[in-house]
């Protein structure tokens, strides 16, 4: 959701050009970006890492990953050879004050010869431990000072706890503004993840249902078939809960629960998401099992396909307590949602991959039918689908036809292909966009992300110092461990199985 239609001229230097994260994500949506005609007229792509490499390597490059990952598939050789040629390569090291020098005389070459100023987008596509030295670098070099063109990207993980999160935002607070930092989560840039807010905000009839009167709990659900490929070596540090929960789930969940804002501009919307954060219920060391479980997982099957064990992964301690599998209990000490938990699940190598938010419904406050007649089989739930179908599906109950009275669980759907029959923009052109146009609605505030480690340290803590004794707990292709079951079982509810295409 834009509220600003045009970009402006931008100089965008990517560090970490080599990387994974611009070979996958980044530059393929760039790619899109232009192809929609949504790049500014003047547009440079400076890519910037150690490598002792040419303008036309870094090219081909990202060509081969446009080719791999980009949704539009290979890029067309004419649209190829206009991008390209907007395609830089500097070498720099993080450590270098010349290189940020020899940097901010390359931006400042490009301007004198258009002629005109661009707004400059530094976006730390880089392990966390460089977000501090390139911000030093940019600040000493003056690249950070020019308050309203100059913006900064950086990426999760922003930090492993509290404490390095604290340590890493000091860092960049000291060199740009709040105003300047966009810190991304990319589930926010998701089509089906910010129509959450047009359903609920842009419609009249959710609103009086949506809390503790009627609303009996709500589940978010976010499962993967995927293990942890070749990230073992970052996974092994991350965890489910650091990977997923953290900034993924809890935005989702600040979505739901949120207050309507009064203006959809970002200091309001994220005024209200923080209100959020700050309802959740404490939970202390000492709650922590009957608040959170996890799981990690064992060898199994998944499409007919054997997969190890989390344990026997590349770059996995075979000895490992990390979690593949999160599940929470919260609950938003509010008047609007006092006492209605939120069962929060994410894993790798589960079931299926879906993602969704099921709103719960309170049962009628009285059977008026028979128990003959079916009333039971289905609870009455708005189910926010998000991936592999988008839409959303309010499942209720129906007579079913004839003469004999039986009732019927049945579903009423609006599915994004059907209602639109175009293709939504990947998340991260939405967010690079909105970067290039100063929107920061989309991304998180250093206040929402401190909120979310304060609520979780007590559980890293907790798991980090008592090694979970029955890891691995659930095979590949389960849907996550019996203590996840259990977790919501005692409370006299149940996961329900997410709605899968076509059932
Ligand atoms: C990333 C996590 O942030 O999100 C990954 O690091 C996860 O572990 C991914 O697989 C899921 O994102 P998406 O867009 O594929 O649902």
């Amino acid at each position: 959701m834009k509220t600003t239609p045009n970009t402006q001229d931008t100089l965008f230097v990517l560090f970490g050009a080599g990387g994974d994260l611009s070979w996958r994500l980044i530059v393929p949506a760039l790619f899109n970006l232009f192809l929609d005609g949504h790049l500014p007229e003047r547009f440079l792509l400076l890519g910037v890492d150690r490598a002792a490499i040419d303008d036309a390597a870094l090219a081909e490059r990202f060509h081969q990953g446009i080719t791999q990952y980009s949704r539009r598939g290979v890029p067309d050789a004419n649209s190829w050879r206009t991008f390209s040629s907007l395609i830089r390569h500097q070498r720099l090291d993080a450590d270098s004050a010349q290189d940020f020098t020899r940097l901010a005389d390359t931006l400042a070459a490009h301007d004198t010869e258009a002629g005109s100023q661009a707004e400059r987008v530094f976006y730390l596509a880089t392990p966390p431990a460089l977000f501090a030295p390139i911000a030093r670098g940019l600040g000493a070099a003056g690249l950070a000072q020019d308050r309203e063109h100059v913006r900064i990207v950086v990426e999760k993980p922003l930090g492993h706890d509290l404490a390095s999160f604290q340590a890493i935002n000091n860092a960049l607070c000291s060199i740009f503004t709040e105003a300047q930092l966009f810190r991304i989560d990319h589930f926010l840039g998701k089509e089906t993840v910010q129509n959450i807010l047009a359903m609920r905000f842009a419609n009249p009839i959710f609103e009086p249902i949506w809390n503790r009167r009627y609303v009996d709990h709500v589940t978010i659900t976010v499962t993967e078939t995927l293990g942890v490929e070749k990230r073992g070596g970052y996974y092994e540090n991350a965890g489910a809960l650091r990977d997923m929960v953290q900034n993924h789930l809890m935005q989702l969940l600040c979505l739901v629960a949120m207050e309507p804002p009064v203006a959809y501009d970002a200091d309001d919307i994220r005024n209200k998401k923080m209100d959020v954060l700050h309802a959740l219920r404490p939970i202390t060391p000492e709650t922590v099992h009957e608040f959170a479980a996890r799981g990690q997982y064992a060898e199994g099957w998944i499409q007919g396909a054997h997969l190890p064990g989390y344990r026997d992964e590349p770059g996995v301690d075979p000895h490992s307590n990390t979690e593949t599998y999160a599940a929470l209990k919260l609950y938003v000490d509010n008047w609007r949602w006092q006492d209605v938990p939120f069962y929060l699940r994410t894993g790798k190598r589960l079931a299926a991959d879906v993602s969704e938010i099921s709103i719960r419904f309170r049962d009628v406050p009285h059977r008026s039918f028979p128990a003959s007649v079916g009333l039971n089989t289905q609870p009455v739930r708005l189910v926010i689908q998000m991936h592999p179908e988008q839409g959303i599906v309010l499942k209720f109950m129906a007579k079913e036809p004839g003469s004999q009275l039986r009732l019927r669980p049945v579903d009423m759907r609006f599915s994004y292909k059907e209602a639109f029959q175009t293709e939504a923009p990947a998340a991260y052109e939405t967010l690079l966009r909105d970067v290039m146009i100063g929107d920061a609605t989309l991304f998180m505030r250093a206040d929402q992300v401190e909120a979310a480690w304060q609520l979780l340290m007590p559980i890293l803590d907790v798991w980090a110092e008592n090694p979970a004794p029955d890891f691995p707990n659930y095979a590949a292709g389960a849907w996550g461990p019996e203590s996840a079951e259990m977790l919501i079982a005692q409370d006299g509810k149940s996961w329900l199985t997410p709605t899968l295409p076509n059932s």
